[in-house]
């Protein structure tokens, strides 16, 4: 398949099939398209925690509502599995350090950067998923073990869809807002 065609077809799943299960074989050929990704400074500063378990889904169904139960998931509840990507501290070259005064300037990207190859190899996979921006973390070190110096980025939802035919809406700004040529417009 051509990739813009994978990515026009790729859609973020809100509905899933709790009948249909994800092997740990696609889940790790999943991490695998993670842990292949590039970083800064190949720092790799990530840790992708699987979710997979009964006991360990509903801790984490529980972790993605914060505050005063806000959710970015009111559908986690059929997701068969979830992997949480971790942003670890990174050890970049010291010029990164020196000039940014920062040593996570570029983690996020890198953990973004992972997030969308894993997508796309679950895609390949035939499976479904949805990104998951907002979690407690406090909850998150309590469940999972999570050092207070990581972050919980993001957490993935993977499974099946339960409408597969559903026809995709790629919703996006038109290509003459987002792009230039040589020069900001
Ligand atoms: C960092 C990030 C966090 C997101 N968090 C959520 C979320 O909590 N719940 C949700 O339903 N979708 C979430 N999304 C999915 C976006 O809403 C979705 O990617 C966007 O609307 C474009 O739609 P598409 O992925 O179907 O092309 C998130 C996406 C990103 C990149």
């Amino acid at each position: 398949m051509d990739f813009l065609d994978m990515m026009n077809r790729r859609h973020s799943c809100r509905a899933y099939d709790p009948a249909q299960g994800v092997s740990r074989e696609e889940l790790l050929k999943i991490v695998e398209a993670g842990r292949l990704s590039p970083s800064g400074c190949n720092s790799q500063p990530w840790k992708f925690i699987v979710v997979d378990s009964p006991e360990a889904k509903e801790k984490l169904c529980d972790a993605i509502v914060v505050g005063d139960g806000v959710t970015g998931a009111p559908w986690r509840h059929q997701v068969p599995a979830f992997i949480i990507l971790i942003e670890k501290k990174a050890k970049v070259m010291p010029m990164v350090v020196e000039y940014y005064k920062d040593t996570q300037r570029f983690a996020p990207g890198d953990i973004g950067a992972a997030c969308m190859n894993m997508c796309h190899e679950a895609f390949c996979l035939g499976l479904d998923t949805c990104m998951i921006g907002m979690n407690d973390q406090a909850k998150m070190e309590k469940y999972f073990g999570i050092p207070a110096d990581c972050i919980a980025r993001v957490v993935l939802a993977v499974g099946h869809a339960a409408n597969p035919d559903a026809p995709v809406n790629k919703v996006r700004k038109p290509l003459e807002e987002v792009c230039s040529f040589n020069y900001w417009e």
